[in-house]
């Protein structure tokens, strides 16, 4: 029998991956989306259902039409550091909250099966790099703590109702899908690469790295970039890890390989032949030198591997910029 998934958040970037992924590998998808930050035109195949997780009865009404599904992913979130900063309560709200009222209508359900959007930003300035799921808690933003906090609410569904979940802690979430049809939809870019493509375009009057005298051989920051196909695959791993008896458990995402900015500078010039200046600003306040994954957990409870490198992103990413340079917005 086909099973059936819940993707909440599927109109959203990674989200919208993910629900091409799991159709390929044959699953039911049902798509729920409030379309704040999500995109119509990026779920093509599956039925979505526009409502918010912070109207309690949006979401048990899904259930109530699907009495079938076997297993939720949940993207659903706010998910701008900075704006987080500015506008705690908004992150607060939407990030612990939403959750919470999914996490009630699942029970109500009786679908035990969750697999959770997480980010290395739980981590903050990690104190052991390549950083391991036993690295310790220190969220340097509201973003991260809203995850976090999310992530403890969901080990208390588990311990007093018997919900088993993986959280998916990403490192970089980046590129777009090979066929050129969906990829980052955010307008303006606030991520490194998505800038640089719009910078390219003539989006942007000049584009600017913040810091070269980190203590790294090419002086700027180093990061994990991971392709959001190989984040889509191991989505689709832990909801099978937890249907097959696996314990809540939480997993990072990342390639295991650092890349500096001036790294992916260098390939954004390879790829696209074109050449230009960026500008050097100053370090900003909390940013790590160095973060990547330690993905052994993944790899091996999982059986996941990542796919695909720095390359397959930048020209993933600069296929779907230079062809929507507007994003879905046309
Ligand atoms: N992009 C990254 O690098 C990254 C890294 C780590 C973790 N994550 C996590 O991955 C998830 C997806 O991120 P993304 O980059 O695809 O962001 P996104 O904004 O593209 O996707 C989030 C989706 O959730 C929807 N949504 C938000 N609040 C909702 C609500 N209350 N009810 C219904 N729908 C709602 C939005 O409309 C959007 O479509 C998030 O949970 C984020 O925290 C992202």
């Amino acid at each position: 029998m086909t099973q059936k998934i819940l993707v909440t958040g599927g109109a959203g970037y990674i989200g919208s991956h993910t629900v091409r992924e799991l159709q390929r590998q044959g699953y039911d998808v049902v798509v729920f989306d409030n379309l704040v930050k999500g995109h119509r035109q990026a779920v093509e195949h599956a039925p979505l259902i526009v409502g918010d997780l912070l109207n309690p009865d949006d979401i048990w009404a899904v259930f109530r039409q699907h009495p079938d599904i076997a297993g939720v992913i949940h993207f659903a979130a706010y998910v701008e550091v900075g704006e987080s900063m500015e506008n705690p309560g908004k992150y607060f709200r939407n990030n612990i909250q939403g959750s919470v009222n999914l996490l009630d209508a699942m029970m109500e359900a009786g679908v035990m099966h969750l697999v959770f959007s997480s980010t290395c930003a739980v981590y903050g300035t990690p104190e052991h790099v390549p950083v391991t799921e036993e690295e310790s808690y220190k969220p340097e933003s509201v973003y991260g703590a809203s995850k976090r906090m999310a992530e403890q609410v969901m080990a208390w569904y588990d311990r007093t109702k018997g919900l088993r979940f993986t959280p998916l802690r990403y490192f970089n979430a980046s590129g777009a899908s090979f066929d050129g049809r969906i990829g980052d939809g955010y307008k303006p870019a606030s991520r490194l690469i998505p800038r640089l493509m719009e910078y390219i375009l003539g989006q942007r009057d000049d584009f600017m790295i913040f810091g070269d005298d980190y203590p790294t051989p090419d002086g700027t920051a180093i990061r994990d970039y991971i392709h959001v196909d190989d984040l889509a695959t191991a989505h689709i791993a832990a909801l099978n890890y937890l249907w097959n008896g696996g314990e809540s458990m939480a997993f990072n995402l990342g390639t295991g390989k650092g890349s500096s900015v001036m790294a992916i500078i260098e390939m954004v010039r390879k790829v696209t032949g074109r050449d230009f200046e960026v500008r050097v600003g100053p370090r900003r306040p909390g940013d790590p030198v160095r973060i990547w994954a330690d993905n052994t957990r993944a790899r091996s409870v999982l059986g996941w591997e990542p796919k695909y490198g720095l390359r397959e992103i930048i020209e993933t990413d600069w296929q779907w910029h230079s062809a929507h340079p507007r994003g879905f917005e046309e």
